[in-house]
């Protein structure tokens, strides 16, 4: 694993982001796995900013996103679709049936994730896949407990999710309770993952995932077993990790 340290948020954003570009210029075809949540929103700014001064170009870009919540319109404010076209495709010139997000209407959670594992793999496979990371250490919505082998399919999310979500929603009833998303098996066949954390809250869950066993109870903590992972953080998400002798890039 590679460990981007940055001092702040915008500029981990900002290495996040060159990560993210680097792999569109050198194969602009890429397949790119997207991810939601407050963390990425600097990398997608800093993405569409070089879009608009001509520095890159997503035309023939595929994307795939991670997750969505069950029951949530895509025109729902709260829904990842609708997340997406806001912080990120509107912007840029990818093309809106290039995009891939999870119906979170769809009548049947199963068929919707055998439809969605059957798109990954007619893509060809996830060649960069962007994660985040929750306070409970999972990753897209596979909750502590789901299992490693999974792949896409119907989580009910965690106390501690909804509670995570709850200042999207404004209330904590509004809150979703059940979501679909890629499962591990999926994450960990994309060919590179880079994995963004920010802010203190995240600092003891990071160090769990990288420097403790692997375990279903930690979600992340596979990712120790994938060949291509780079982490990038800010110094408050990464400070324990540090201390605890993981080594450093920059
Ligand atoms: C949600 C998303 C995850 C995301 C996580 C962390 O639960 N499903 O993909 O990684 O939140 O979000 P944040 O970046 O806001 O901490």
């Amino acid at each position: 694993m590679r460990v981007y340290l940055s001092e702040d948020y915008k500029s981990m954003s900002r290495r996040a982001a060159n990560i993210l570009s680097a792999q569109v210029i050198t194969k602009p075809d890429s397949v790119l796995g997207l991810a939601t949540g407050g963390t990425p929103v600097g990398a997608y700014q800093q993405l569409v900013e070089w879009y608009q001064k001509g520095d890159l170009s997503f035309a023939e870009t595929r994307s795939v996103n991670l997750d969505e919540y069950y029951g949530l319109s895509p025109r729902h404010e709260q829904s990842y679709r609708y997340f997406m076209q806001v912080n990120l495709f509107d912007h840029i010139d990818i093309k809106y049936e290039n995009t891939h997000v999870l119906d979170g209407l769809a009548k049947s959670p199963v068929a919707e994730c055998a439809r969605y594992n059957q798109l990954i793999r007619s893509l060809g496979g996830i060649d960069l896949q962007l994660l985040g990371m929750g306070h409970n250490g999972h990753i897209a919505f596979n909750e502590p407990g789901d299992g490693f082998e999974l792949e896409t399919h119907l989580v009910t999310l965690t106390e501690s999710t909804i509670e995570a979500n709850t200042r999207f929603f404004g209330r904590r009833e509004d809150v979703p309770r059940q979501a679909l998303s890629m499962g591990i098996k999926n994450i960990m066949q994309a060919r590179r993952i880079l994995i963004m954390v920010s802010g203190e809250a995240k600092a003891d869950i990071v160090c769990r995932a990288f420097r403790g066993p692997i375990s279903t109870q930690v979600p992340a903590s596979i990712l120790q077993l994938h060949p291509d992972v780079t982490l990038v953080g800010d110094r408050e998400a990464l400070h324990k990790l540090v201390e605890a002798g993981e080594p450093v890039c920059g």
